[in-house]
């Protein structure tokens, strides 16, 4: 054994697994896998913007957890040179706290805020004249002394990124010049996604691996560089470290991540709209409380890829399962009532 293994690290200085997804992260849009036209689109803005010495127009970018809404939205501020301030929808509270971020900012800049359909409406208000004019309202003073004043900000990009575009207030929406919506990856860009983490990481994996985990990770790049560090802590740990499909089958046998992709939650969320609640409709809160898991969770993270899939739909009553849904969880759909109708 070398030295190197006896050392006993300070626990500050252990990079955490944060710190890996920061460095899987692609920095440019060259590292950027799939989502072609968005990044195409991306692209020739900010190389105009560039050209003609300019502030990008403000960007919106949408779509379901982990397809790289915060990435593209750092990609975007390197590409155009400026730095980037990040804050998010329920972060901002107050009036005076959007005030002191604005004019804190350098010509340019890209001010990104994270979950922008939850801003309130009176922060919401203080952006509008911000976004279009560069300026801000404030109140100075208190009581019958109190008198608004008008300030300038430095021109600058605001990137907003939301898994819910049908929240976002029709005014706010309007202010965005750029609209991008972000869509499940492929298999193929899933796989390149692996194979780039995996080369990052200094792990071994195999095509057919990379290929199985890139099929079980719902389209989502966030949920493969998941998958690959929990199977490289099963190869690490009950083997030599190597991902090989023998590995990997068994290490996803493990997690109990079918071929799907789904988990044991997307499972029990099927499995208890059959069971409890005879396939549906059931409403979203009840199916929460039945879960024990919040409607939001469930709503962002869970249900868009059950509903792309065909296992699960919306309906106006509420959530069902489907035919396909039945099949996956290895259950008999029960006659519908048109079915006998007409049987
Ligand atoms: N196109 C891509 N190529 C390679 N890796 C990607 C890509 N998109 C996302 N990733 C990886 O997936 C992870 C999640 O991406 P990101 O945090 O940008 O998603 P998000 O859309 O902002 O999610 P959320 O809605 O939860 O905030 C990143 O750490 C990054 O490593
Ligand atoms: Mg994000």
């Amino acid at each position: 054994m070398t030295d190197e293994t006896h050392r006993v690290a300070d626990p500050a200085e252990l990079p955490d697994e944060r710190d890996f997804d920061k460095s899987l992260r692609p920095k440019r849009f060259a590292d950027f896998v799939g989502q072609t036209s968005v990044k195409e689109q991306l692209e020739i803005f900010v190389q105009a913007a560039r050209n003609r010495g300019e502030t990008l127009d403000h960007v919106l970018l949408a779509g379901p957890p982990g397809l790289g809404k915060t990435t593209l939205a750092a990609i975007i501020a390197t590409e155009l040179q400026v730095s980037v301030h990040t804050t998010s929808g329920p972060a901002l509270e107050r009036k005076v706290d959007v005030a002191g971020i604005l004019t804190n900012l350098q010509q340019g800049d890209v001010l990104f805020v994270d979950e922008i359909h939850r801003l309130n409406s009176a922060i919401e208000e203080v952006l509008y004249p911000a976004m279009e004019d560069f300026e801000i309202d404030i109140m100075i003073g208190e009581g019958p002394a109190a008198r608004s004043i008008r300030l300038s900000v430095p021109p600058f990009t605001l990137i907003g990124a939301t898994t819910r575009t049908g929240l976002l207030t029709t005014p706010l929406r309007d202010r965005f010049g750029v609209w991008q919506r972000l869509e499940y990856y492929t298999e193929d860009e899933l796989t390149a996604i692996v194979r780039r983490s995996a080369g990052i990481l200094g792990v071994t994996i195999d095509d057919e691996s990379a290929a199985q985990l890139a099929a079980r990770s719902r389209g989502t790049p966030r949920v493969a560089n998941r998958l690959l560090r929990r199977v490289r802590d099963f190869a690490e740990v009950r083997h030599q470290g190597v991902i090989t499909l023998d590995i990997c089958l068994a290490a996803l046998d493990l997690f109990q991540v079918d071929h799907e992709g789904l988990d044991k939650l997307d499972r029990d969320i099927l499995l208890t709209i059959v069971q409890k609640f005879d396939g549906g409709p059931v409403g979203l809160d009840t199916l929460a409380v039945a879960l024990g898991e919040e409607s939001d969770t469930l709503m962002d993270v869970y249900e868009p890829y059950l509903i792309m899939r065909g296992f699960l739909k919306r309906t106006p009553r509420g959530r069902m399962v489907t035919s396909a849904g039945y099949r996956h969880c290895g259950l008999h759909e029960p006659p519908t009532a048109a079915g006998t109708l007409f049987a």
